[in-house]
């Protein structure tokens, strides 16, 4: 396993807590259709059903934000929007054959995601504890 979600990612909220670990259970089928040599059009597939996800929850995320009166609200906004391109132009490469699956990518997404709950997500927790 890739991920495994412990109490130290959480964000104390049950619904956004969940979200997380179903991303991290899509992230881990990546990597585990990628180690097993899945053909291509499934990892497509599966890197496909992670954005999706990725932007579902973004979107979840933002209306927890602005339904607490976040006020980091437009700068984590600002970060997933980034994180959601960036992954869109890597999903347009891939699927056209101009970059290659490795273990580094799924190095990259697995620390993104990590870095993001402790250093951005548990913000909007801690403000969300401080009410
Ligand atoms: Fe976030
Ligand atoms: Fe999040």
């Amino acid at each position: 396993m890739l991920i495994q979600w412990s109490p130290d990612l959480s964000v104390g909220n049950k619904k956004i807590d969940q979200e997380h670990q179903r991303w991290i259970e899509i992230l881990n089928g990546f990597y585990e259709g990628l180690k097993s040599g899945e053909p291509k059009e499934r990892l497509h597939e599966l890197i496909l059903e992670m954005l999706n996800y990725t932007r579902y929850h973004f979107k979840s995320e933002e209306e927890y934000m602005t339904s607490v009166s976040y006020p980091g609200l437009g700068e984590h906004k600002a970060i997933h929007q980034k994180y959601v391109d960036k992954i869109s132009v890597f999903y347009e490469k891939i699927t056209s054959g101009k970059m290659i699956l490795s273990i580094e990518v799924t190095n990259f997404l697995k620390s993104w995601l990590i870095d993001h709950i402790k250093g951005v997500d548990q913000q909007y927790a801690d403000f969300v504890e401080k009410q």
